[in-house]
């Protein structure tokens, strides 16, 4: 089933696509502004969470899964040190950020290559990677159980999915300040700072309509992963899903 990313409810997955593409290319430059609003500027700790609960080796080959300007990418690179980084993004513009910071040194020596990968598609093998890892991805894809399963596919058995995303405060009174903060401040003052609404109002409907820590625990045990786990960050604002390829 395709869905519309903005409202969760079923529809062609292209209009999803072309809307994520479209915002996506658009913003690539001011990106990592855009990033540091959004995510409330916890972006960093957020970040720092997810790389505490990867579980990634010094020989692993990882595959970071809507990776953007780089962000995950490089921190990875440099709290891990692994063999090998595949940084794949659906938009190309979004990728040419990474590849000049990846110039510039952003990841201190460690070997990463870029690609144009659609994650609902992905054009690798089964079982090539020790790793997974997605930060604000799975919400913006139509086809999120069809990306769930090509993840798993190419993931090495007893590898692991470390996903960050926004999600859903479980607790009552949090819970309805930070909807109230989502849904009139964030694009009014995102909006203010890159000078993008229309992608300040995407992002705020599309976590709305994202399913909570439990409804994408399920979904990525229904694509075949066991042992999921998950951590709130920021009171549940944010979650980092780790789940695992079993043997
Ligand atoms: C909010 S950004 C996150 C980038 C990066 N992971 C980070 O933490 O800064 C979301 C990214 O998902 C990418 N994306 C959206 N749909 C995708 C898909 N179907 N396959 C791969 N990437 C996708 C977008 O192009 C965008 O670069």
């Amino acid at each position: 089933m395709s869905i519309d990313t903005a409202t969760g409810k079923e529809a062609p997955a292209d209009i999803s696509s072309e809307r994520v593409k479209d915002i996506f290319s658009s913003i690539a430059k001011k990106y990592e502004r855009f990033n540091a609003v959004s995510s409330f500027g916890a972006y960093k700790a957020w970040l720092a969470g997810m790389m505490r609960q990867a579980p990634i080796g010094a020989d692993a080959d990882v595959l970071d899964i809507a990776g953007g300007t780089g962000d995950v990418t490089f921190t990875v690179a440099r709290a891990k040190h692994p063999r090998h980084i595949q940084c794949t993004d659906l938009v190309d513009e979004m990728l040419d950020v990474a590849r000049a910071h990846y110039a510039d040194g952003a990841a201190e020596g460690v070997l990463v290559d870029f690609e144009v990968v659609d994650a609902q598609h992905i054009p690798y093998a089964d079982a090539s990677y020790d790793a997974i890892t997605m930060a604000y991805g799975i919400r913006n894809m139509p086809e999120r159980d069809q990306a769930l399963s090509e993840m798993f596919r190419v993931l090495k058995p007893g590898g692991a999915l470390v996903c960050l995303e926004f999600s859903t405060p479980p607790n009552r009174v949090w819970r309805a300040l930070y909807s109230f903060y989502l849904k009139h401040l964030i694009p009014f003052w995102g909006g203010l700072i890159t000078g993008d609404r229309e992608g300040f109002v995407y992002l705020s409907r599309s976590i709305k309509a994202f399913p909570d820590q439990r409804g994408l625990a399920t979904m990525m045990e229904k694509a075949g992963f066991t042992d999921v786990t998950w951590k709130n960050y920021t009171g549940g604002i944010a979650a980092v899903h780790v789940a695992i390829k079993p043997h």
